[in-house]
């Protein structure tokens, strides 16, 4: 919860609560998430303050909470982690991309062409945009990325992302879902968020339902001509088992060629170990296979860029 004085004390409160180990006795890693998700959901959909006493809020609501803690999976759409996907995309030095998103949530990360970037060496995206839909995104830059990075050009020509649980984000439940996973206390989030939610449901992407790692290869035969698929992914490949993300890997070694993968390592990939954020890898098929070219905090808010000669 770094970043979040809110959630750490909440969490310091609960930890110890007995409510806590009834209500949810699966204990995943991800379950202070879940709970504060499902907290930060009924403060959006009743405007009320569940923090000052999370206690009572959880007592008086226990079988709703039950419920969220079985049946909904963490789904932080963070829409900062494109700003960190941004030069590692430009990166592969095509005009035309076919994206295919491994876990996209409700794709805000889907539509990343459509949004303003701004970094020291210059800016990217779109000029031209209605201010209810500008959302411009920027954070810090520890290590800058090239202004000749950015003055390259791009065209998205199809979109699709496969997640176990696409969320609808057209639906008030799809929105409220969404932005509950959004810490409370992290205002630029929360309204960055906001913007970005405008902007998809302007035209959402293709959401395809399903296990990634089945759909892979068959999805992987569907090319767009004259364009580079590019199969990415951010805070999801971590949810896997070890098998299934060796089963995952296969499917990538046995598709067809050219092919990009952009991904936030898991950490049993992490070359340097590093604490309190990704390590980013780009492969190139059959240029080069998977390289590290950046770090970047968990939710994209800073980003230190190397590119291929990391
Ligand atoms: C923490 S969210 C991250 C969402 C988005 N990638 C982002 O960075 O903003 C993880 C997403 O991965 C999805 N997911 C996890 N395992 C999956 C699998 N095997 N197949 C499809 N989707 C999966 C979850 O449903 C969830 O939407």
């Amino acid at each position: 919860m770094t970043g979040s004085p809110l959630y750490a004390a909440v969490c310091r409160r609960l930890a110890a609560l007995p409510i806590v180990a009834e209500l949810a006795p699966d204990d995943r890693w991800d379950l202070p998430l879940r709970l504060l998700g499902a907290l930060h959901y009924i403060a959006l959909a009743e405007e009320l303050d569940p923090w000052t006493s999370p206690e009572a809020v959880i007592a008086d609501r226990r079988d709703w909470i039950a419920e969220f803690l079985a049946t909904r999976r963490v789904q932080t759409n963070e829409v900062q982690r494109a700003w960190a996907l941004l030069p590692a995309f430009l990166s592969l030095g095509v005009p035309r991309l076919d994206l295919l998103e491994l876990g996209p949530s409700a794709g805000l990360n889907l539509v990343w062409d459509r949004y303003r970037f701004r970094y020291r060496g210059g800016s990217f995206g779109p000029e031209d945009v209605a201010l209810e839909l500008a959302l411009e995104l920027e954070g810090e830059e520890r290590a800058p990325v090239p202004a000749e990075l950015l003055k390259r050009s791009v065209e998205v020509v199809r979109r699709r992302g496969v997640d176990l649980e696409p969320v609808d984000a057209a639906t008030d439940d799809g929105a409220r879902l969404l932005k509950c996973f959004v810490w409370a206390d992290q205002r630029d989030r929360l309204e960055r968020f906001d913007r970005a939610l405008a902007v998809l449901r302007v035209d959402p992407p293709e959401l395809i339902a399903g296990d990634y790692v089945d759909l892979l290869p068959s999805l992987l035969r569907d090319r767009v001509d004259g364009a580079l698929t590019v199969v990415y992914q951010t805070a999801s490949t971590q949810y896997l088992s070890t098998d299934r993300y060796a089963e995952l890997q296969d499917a990538l070694a046995a598709a067809s060629r050219p092919l990009a993968w952009i991904s936030t390592r898991r950490n049993d990939e992490e070359e340097a170990g590093l604490s309190g954020g990704y390590e980013l890898e780009v492969a190139l098929w059959p240029e080069r296979g998977p390289t590290l070219v950046a770090r970047t905090g968990y939710h994209g808010q800073w980003l230190e860029w190397h590119g291929v000669g990391a």
